[in-house]
């Protein structure tokens, strides 16, 4: 065997498994690009219903196309009753991801498109899929507080209904837009272990839901989307600005992760963690209780100091999202809220000019050898 042959690229990094054209990232100098547009712009003049049109469609909508979308997400933004009543089923302590990984499955059950390969359903089930998510995510959340799920209003953007639905009452503009913020950072990341999960689920010609239910699957874990849920219990058990050193130093001889920091691809500072920031002091200062945002300002710089990485995404979006009243175990649920943007993209593009997606292993097992039968062994 040739030496290529051998030599394997652990956990895939730096290796291009295809092109797209979906998003831009520049690891060295912090810098992500949805289809040509940096997110600092979209951050400050876009709103999300525009970034998952454009993310969809390849282009900023125009103000009718807009209109028309939010149309198609108001129409698809109810959950059908049965997936709700199968919600309603699960034990009361199940993980907010993994109730909406459920949802998610069962949903393609009550979707006469889903078993259908044309492009057209594709991008209809996209569209659901889109509106839909923040509705099962509120969902999960009332019903696990013992309320019954609140539909959405139609006259109500994707981030003003996401708080309604979860919180019972319309939020102010300030809310929305924290929300908006938020569902804008996270929409997309170019070829992240659950986009990729996507892609090569999809890349069998096998059903969108069955993609998403698996990109959900991989975005719950620690390691990515579920280290927001762990910063907040960081930040909780902690303690206050005095106690971080100990901390550091007790995560340190444990050889433990910092949550929040690092990242496969940003060797700088993650681009979304400074908008994050940003909010995280401008809701606790609104609050009048900057204590969340303090603290994690001198766990950045502790941490920073001690492993030489910088913070990624879900180092301040777990304080904003706190001050925002949200519960910690439900952040990763508002991420695939807002992922669920990018998987459909990609979903989309991977199909458009698909070939199945195979890699190969270094085999490291006993060469081939004689089998011994049973009474032998
Ligand atoms: C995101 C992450 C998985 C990237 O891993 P990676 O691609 O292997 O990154 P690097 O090559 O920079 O990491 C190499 C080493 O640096 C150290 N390192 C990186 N991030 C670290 C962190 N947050 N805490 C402690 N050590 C860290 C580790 O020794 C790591 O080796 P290991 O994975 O074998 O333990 C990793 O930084 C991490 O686990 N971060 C914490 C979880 C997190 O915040 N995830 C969300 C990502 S958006």
């Amino acid at each position: 065997m040739s030496e290529d042959a051998k030599t394997v690229v652990k956990g895939l990094k730096g290796i291009k498994a295809a092109d797209s054209s979906i998003c831009e990232i520049d690891g060295e100098i912090g810098k992500l690009i949805y289809r040509g547009y940096n997110i600092d712009d979209l951050c400050a003049h876009s709103t999300y219903e525009e970034v998952a049109f454009l993310l969809l469609y390849s282009e900023l909508p125009n103000q009718t196309q807009l209109d028309q979308f939010h149309d198609s997400l108001t129409a698809h933004a109810t959950a059908p009753p049965e997936v709700l009543a199968a919600l309603k089923a699960l034990p009361k302590d199940v993980a907010p991801m993994a109730a909406l990984r459920t949802a998610v499955s069962v949903l393609g059950h009550y979707d006469p498109l889903a078993e259908q390969e044309s492009d057209e359903s594709n991008k209809e089930n996209a569209v659901r899929l889109i509106a839909v998510l923040p509705t099962l995510t509120a969902a999960i959340r009332r019903l696990r507080d013992g309320h019954e799920p609140i539909a959405p209003k139609p006259e109500l953007s994707i981030s003003a209904n996401f708080m309604y639905m979860l919180n019972g009452e319309e939020p102010s503009a300030d809310a929305a837009k924290a929300m908006d913020l938020i569902l804008i950072l996270h929409a997309e990341h170019g070829f992240n272990a659950s986009t990729f999960s996507a892609r090569v689920i999809i890349a069998t010609l096998t059903d969108m839901y069955s993609a998403i239910t698996g990109a959900i699957g991989a975005l719950k874990g620690k390691l990515h989307g579920g280290a927001n849920t762990e910063v907040l219990k960081t930040l909780q058990s902690v303690g206050g600005v005095e106690d971080v050193a100990g901390w550091v130093a007790d995560v340190r001889s444990r050889k433990g992760k910092f949550m929040g920091f690092g990242h496969a691809v940003y060797q700088t500072q993650d681009p979304r963690a400074k908008h994050l920031k940003e909010y995280s002091q401008k809701l606790g200062q609104e609050a009048g209780d900057t204590k969340w945002y303090d603290l994690s300002i001198e766990i950045e710089s502790q941490v920073v100091a001690e492993i030489g990485r910088q913070c990624n995404v879900d180092f301040f979006s777990a304080s904003v999202q706190h001050y925002m009243g949200i519960p910690g175990d439900l952040f990763t649920c508002i991420f695939a809220s807002s992922r669920i943007a990018g998987w459909c993209a990609h979903v989309l593009e991977q199909i458009s000019d698909n070939k199945i997606i195979r890699p190969s292993s270094h085999y490291t097992g006993p060469d081939e050898r004689s089998y011994v039968p049973i009474s032998e062994r």
